[in-house]
């Protein structure tokens, strides 16, 4: 591991280790206007959301990294306290990188970028009509987080009105595949919120056991990575182990006409119940050594990867 003291090192090498690592990170698309009435337009990645009561975002337009100058974004937003930030879509990217170009004080980054402005209705600056949403905000702080180059400036907007397109819209809420999100990543990297980068994991309905609850066995089992004992660990309770020991009574009792008898086989095909059906003749042959009790961490990883969790305890716990 290195141990990196950020005091000791230039400040462009901490910027890349926070590209690198703190990400992917969402995209503010910012719309401002100068006191002037001139719009200007640019993306940050150092942004989030950070409260829904009421609905808040902050995003950071830092001083340049070379000479220090405040970027136009920030001055506008000092100047008249409102911003619009539009969302970035797979379909914008390559427009949003153009637009993020350091042009000249007052140029229209809409006009250079190609991108059709959005009229609010609660502040001046309008968004970007292409985006799937876009917020109406009013700063609410600025906080300054160094003064010198490359220091960030906390920019933290109330959002005071959403635009969403309808296209957004599976029911109620958003859907991720409709809006196609991009997120920056360290250096030209980019990534796509969408197909096969996205997946699900429920929500949990209780507080899990947790992992000093696991039995040491499990706990330390050279085959269970930490993804499987998490799922393990977030039972509500440790299993009975009257009932996991009836379940292999009734399991040892029972053989089928024909039962597997290669667990390589099943476990490659990704069929727990046939492999653990083929470990059965080891289980009845005495108490389980540890290649046995390997085998059948395997096969309640199988388990596991079916979030079929009850079967992957009943495993684990067969040889406790
Ligand atoms: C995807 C992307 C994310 C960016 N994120 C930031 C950021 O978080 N902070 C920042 O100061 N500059 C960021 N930049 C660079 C600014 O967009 C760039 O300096 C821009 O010219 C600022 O424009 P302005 O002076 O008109 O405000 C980013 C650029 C891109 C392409």
């Amino acid at each position: 591991m290195r141990h990196i003291d950020p005091s000791t090192i230039p400040h462009a090498e901490s910027h890349r280790y926070l590209l690198g690592g703190v990400a992917p990170r969402p995209i503010a698309f910012v719309g401002t206007l100068d006191a002037g009435g001139r719009p200007n337009l640019s993306p940050f990645s150092f942004f989030n959301a950070f409260g829904a009561n009421p609905p808040v975002i902050a995003f950071s337009p830092a001083f340049r990294g070379t000479d220090g100058t405040p970027k136009h974004s920030f001055l506008n937003i000092k100047a008249t306290g409102e911003f619009t930030v539009s969302v970035v879509s797979y379909a914008m990217v390559e427009q949003v990188s153009l637009a993020s170009g350091e042009y000249p004080e007052g140029v229209d980054e809409w006009v250079k970028s190609g991108f059709t402005k959005l009229p609010s209705s609660r502040i001046a600056p309008p968004g970007v009509a292409e985006s799937p949403m876009v917020m109406e905000c009013r700063l609410l702080h600025h906080i300054d987080l160094g003064g010198g180059p490359a220091s960030g400036n906390l920019m933290i907007g109330e959002v005071v009105m959403f635009h969403i397109k309808e296209s957004a819209f599976d029911g109620k809420y958003l859907d991720a595949e409709r809006l196609d999100l991009v997120g920056r990543m360290g250096g030209a990297l980019y990534c796509r919120a969408s197909g096969s980068a996205v997946f699900t994991l429920a929500k949990p309905s209780h507080a899990g056991i947790g992992f000093d609850a696991l039995p040491e066995r499990v706990r330390n089992s050279p085959i269970l990575t930490g993804s499987d004992l998490a799922k393990l660990a977030g039972a509500g309770e440790l299993p009975d182990i009257g009932a996991v020991a009836a379940f292999w009574r009734e399991k040892l009792a029972s053989a089928g006409e024909h039962p597997p008898d290669d667990i390589e086989v099943e476990l490659r095909l990704g069929d727990p119940e046939r492999a653990l059906d083929a470990l059965l003749p080891r289980l009845r042959d005495g108490a389980p050594n540890a290649e046995t009790e390997a085998l059948l961490h395997r096969v309640a990883k199988a388990f596991l990867h079916r979030d079929m969790i009850d079967r992957a305890w009943q495993c684990v716990l067969a040889v406790l």
